[in-house]
């Protein structure tokens, strides 16, 4: 008896901090990035807990996984008499990047225990535990992150009036560049939160990402990629204001931009992470990757 759920990770095309503030916010699930969550019997008497960097006691895993332990705690008070579980996570997306790896395995596990408890919980419950456990990850979550794992369509977001999914396809392909540093989403969204609170330069760079975030739908369905990737570039500007990129980061926009790309940004948290830049083909992507070096540890080119 087992079940299993494969969850996709995501990146943000615009509006990563003013969407926790209540603007509008855009992102794109990453089909190819994934992670598997398989529930079954364990025989031994213990929540085992299987990752490619953790094995053992489920509720004795690190800090990290404080969200999943919730998850499971809180299906273990649903049932009565619940058995032994060996939960095992198979795949990999980079932690601490932008690319929803917490939000993926929160969805995943979420969504297996659930199949395998044969509860039928609603769409809605199960965001609301997924939601939870991701703000036990990451402090004030939006809930941007579940709502763009559980989606195959790209997601409109707005915390306060809910989601609109869009269907509409730009002529352009994605570059997902891997800075391969860690950017700690909680630590990103605390230190805006007190920039905020001093500095009016601040307030203003959140209101313009919502303002920003609003000239890309637009422009998105018009299939207008190269003003969406202006919006792009004038949105890490303001990301930078806020004080969440990186030298490596301001320089890897740069280079993209300089070798043909529509616009770049970070994406994410910040602090690290990834960055993300908006090509008009295929050829022009594998150059900015190809010229990125040693600047970054993995890339992706998506369809959009
Ligand atoms: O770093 P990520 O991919 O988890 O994205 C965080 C996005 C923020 O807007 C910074 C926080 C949030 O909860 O929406």
């Amino acid at each position: 008896m087992q079940s299993s759920y494969l969850a996709h990770g995501k990146v943000i095309l615009i509006g990563e901090h003013s969407v926790v503030y209540g603007y509008n916010a855009l992102s794109m699930p990453i089909q190819s990035l994934n992670i598997k969550t398989t529930v079954s019997l364990n025989q031994t008497p213990e929540y085992y807990m299987d990752t490619d960097r953790y094995h053992g006691d489920f509720f004795e895993a690190p800090a990290e996984y404080n969200g999943l332990k919730y998850i499971l705690k809180h299906f273990l008070n649903l049932i009565a008499n619940p058995p032994y579980l060996k939960i095992k996570y198979t795949g990999l997306i980079p932690i601490e990047r932008g690319l929803g790896s917490s939000a993926t395995v929160s969805l995943g596990t979420t969504k297996a225990l659930n199949d395998f408890f044969q509860l039928n919980l609603s769409e809605e419950e199960i965001m609301n535990i997924t939601n939870f456990a991701e703000t036990i990850n990451h402090g004030k979550a939006s809930g941007l992150d579940s709502a763009t794992v559980n989606s195959d369509d790209l997601v409109f977001f707005n915390k306060n009036t809910g989601i609109e999914y869009l269907k509409q396809k730009l002529n352009a392909y994605l570059l997902i560049m891997d800075t391969g540093d860690l950017g700690n989403t909680k630590e990103a969204v605390q230190l805006v939160k007190a920039l905020i609170a001093s500095s009016t330069l601040a307030k203003a760079a959140i209101e313009r990402l919502g303002l920003l975030t609003d000239n890309v739908k637009n422009a998105w369905l018009k299939n207008d990629a190269a003003t969406v990737g202006k919006l792009m570039t004038q949105a890490q500007a303001c990301l930078k204001t806020l004080q969440v990129s990186t030298p490596k980061i301001d320089q890897l926009t740069k280079l993209a931009i300089n070798t043909g790309a529509y616009g770049a940004k970070l994406s994410g948290g910040g602090l690290g992470g990834i960055v993300i830049a908006l090509c008009p083909d295929q050829k022009t992507a594998q150059k900015i990757a190809q010229n990125a070096g040693i600047l970054i540890s993995n890339y992706w080119i998506e369809e959009v």
